[in-house]
């Protein structure tokens, strides 16, 4: 759950960020009259409609709509969300953000500031290991032989761990830590008395958070199996945790993945299958780190994708693990499919050994999460016999008391039936029998289905024209520039009136803002939209809309106007008792010689 950051501190991470500063790392961007401008970094074009205003600390696009304050800038060039962006603000105007209001202290935090750079040295110095010519030669061989060429060890920051007992120790001492913080960043860990290496002799993986820190590590043995006195050596070590390193709650490769801004995020369980698969150009791939997926890894991977492809290893465990995987993405409210490899044990021997392009042909093919369920349990039954086909009803109506979305119980009950040629009656009475009483679901039709409203924030729903609220838009614009042109507009239009979700809160924040004796902040305001990319290109256009720097009280009577009018139009338009039609149309003459008036 996003933490709560305070308005102040957002204030202050905002301030010591200029928007210009920051777009230009992404826009080359001109002076051109009051704002700036270039290509638009978020439609491809060939003429400059992106434009960014230093004074309103916005940014807009002309041509495809984008629009919204520096952290909507950043939350869509990196990918990240809310939180994330500001903290990257705070990062680069040197802010601190208190980790969690109840454990956070200035000791946690330069705890943690000294894990990461202990890390990013360690990432730098194992990169330097393989990459020496005598030291590396093992591990450049073995990477090679994993057909990971350079390239990739550069994108992933590949390294080596030497053999020897105190390599890293030696190096990080030398930068002026202590054994104790090396013990403690988990890059080292003691034994009778002595302290030495964590990693060594191995290939290392480093684990970067979505902010592009190092916050951990996985090393893996650079043969099959490796015993030493007969003690069996683990293929991989991952870093324990620590005060920057949870692996519940991370995943490898999200900061690299993120990036492909897919709508979907393909899952597996091993370093070398996201590396093999993301090399061969499928990017939207991510590992768990050595564990079973946590509810926290699949909320964190929904945040990036709507959906999530698992591709787990072929055999027994790996079909178990996927089991698990789809009811904990489930429990979290999230979608899955399952990728099914044939002929390899994981995505990382199916590329090698098929290439890409079979590769993409099995994402295509991926199966439903429940599709998938079901399978599993045909194949535990001979559905030929009819006892077979009994048993294996009776066990995929669990599946189906299991499921939420009643299109989907619906779907699959059809096409169970279908294919076992049992009644769907049938099944369906089964499957009430096995819902209790009181959680009885009832299955609507498609038909009902489709009926079902869409309910608006004010609980009706209505179709406006665009004229109203193009009328609306330039309304707040212009009151947001002048808190005279505020009050006027306060008296007649009420925050709930007005038509959108969007504009409501807009309404609300700026008459709220005056009340309270501030000139509303438009940037700041624009925050309260970053959870929805559309609806804070709708509030901040509002803002960014060049016609609000000329407007007067004329302007602003006649939009009052005009929406009043369509407003009362639509009331008319949908009324069909003669009493109240009768009133309204009283309204709309009172409007009119109001109107009337001001003319005069
Ligand atoms: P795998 O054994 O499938 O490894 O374990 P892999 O990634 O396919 O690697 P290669 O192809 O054998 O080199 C999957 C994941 O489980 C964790 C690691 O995160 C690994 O990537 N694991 C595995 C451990 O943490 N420790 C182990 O000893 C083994
Ligand atoms: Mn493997």
């Amino acid at each position: 759950m996003p933490r709560r950051i305070s308005d102040d501190l957002i204030s202050e991470i905002c301030s010591e960020n200029d928007i210009i500063d920051y777009v230009s790392q992404y826009v080359k961007l001109k002076k051109s009259g009051r704002d700036y401008s270039g290509l638009c970094p978020f439609h491809n074009e060939k003429t400059p409609s992106f434009h960014v205003s230093q004074e309103k600390q916005l940014f807009h696009c002309f041509g495809c709509g984008a629009s919204g304050n520096l952290v909507q800038f950043v939350m869509r060039t990196e990918n990240l969300d809310f939180v994330d962006s500001l903290k990257l603000l705070a990062d680069r105007a040197g802010i601190i953000i208190p980790e969690d209001s109840e454990n956070f202290s200035d000791e946690n935090h330069e705890l943690k500031k000294r894990i990461l750079e202990m890390n990013k040295l360690s990432a730098r110095f194992f990169y330097n290991m393989l990459k020496d010519k005598t030291v590396g030669a093992r591990a450049q061989e073995y990477f090679i032989k994993r057909h990971i060429p350079w390239k990739t060890v550069t994108v992933y920051g590949l390294g080596y761990a030497p053999g020897t007992r105190d390599a890293l120790l030696d190096y990080l001492t030398g930068h002026g830590y202590t054994p104790e913080q090396i013990l403690e960043a988990g890059l080292a860990v003691e034994r009778e008395g002595k302290i030495y290496d964590k990693f060594r002799d191995r290939v290392m993986f480093p684990i970067i958070d979505v902010r592009g820190n190092v916050i951990g590590f996985g090393g893996r043995i650079m043969d099959d199996v490796k015993e030493v006195n007969g003690y069996k050596i683990p293929k991989y070590l991952n870093t324990a945790e620590t005060p920057v390193f949870d692996k519940g709650k991370n995943l490898f490769s999200l900061n690299l993945a993120k990036n492909a801004k897919a709508t979907e995020l393909i899952l597996c369980e091993g370093y070398m299958d996201v590396i093999s698969v993301y090399q061969a150009g499928v990017k939207n791939i991510v590992a768990t780190l050595g564990t079973a997926i946590t509810e926290s890894q699949a909320k964190l991977m929904l945040r990036y994708a709507n959906e999530i492809l698992i591709c787990y290893d072929t055999d027994e465990a790996g079909t178990k693990a996927t089991l698990r995987a789809i009811e904990i993405i489930n429990s979290v409210g999230g979608k899955s499919r399952v990728i099914k490899l044939k002929g390899a044990k994981d995505p990382d021997e199916y590329i090698n050994k098929n290439g890409v392009e079979k590769f993409r042909e099995a994402i295509k093919k991926s199966v439903s999460s429940t599709e998938f369920r079901i399978s599993l349990i045909k194949g535990q039954y001979d559905t030929a016999t009819t006892d077979g086909k009994v048993q294996f009803i009776n066990e995929v109506v669990n599946i189906f008391t299991s499921l939420k979305d009643p299109i989907e119980i619906d779907a699959y009950m059809s096409k169970v039936a279908t294919e076992t040629e049992i009644n769907k009656e049938a099944i369906l009475s089964k499957y009430k029998e096995k819902t209790s009483k009181n959680s009885y679901r009832k299955i609507p039709t498609r038909q009902e289905f489709k009926k079902r409203p869409v309910q608006k924030a004010d609980g009706t729903e209505q179709v406006v024209s665009s004229s109203l609220l193009g009328a609306e838009k330039r309304l707040l614009g212009l009151i947001s520039q002048s808190k005279k042109l505020c009050r006027m507009v306060q008296e007649e239009i009420k925050a709930e009136e007005f038509s959108t979700e969007v504009y409501r809160k807009l309404a609300e924040k700026i008459y709220t803002a005056y009340n309270n004796g501030i000139t509303p902040d438009e940037a700041m305001i624009l925050n309260e939209f970053s959870s929805n990319p559309e609806e804070s290109n709708e509030a901040s256009a509002v803002f960014y809309n060049l016609e609000i720097y000329s407007g007067d009280e004329e302007t602003v009577r006649d939009l009052i106007y005009k929406i009043k009018l369509e407003k009362l139009q639509l009331k008319i338009n949908s009324e069909t008792d003669a009493q109240k039609l009768s009133e309204l149309f009283k309204d709309r003459q009172n409007l009119l010689d109001k109107r009337n008036t001001w003319e005069e």
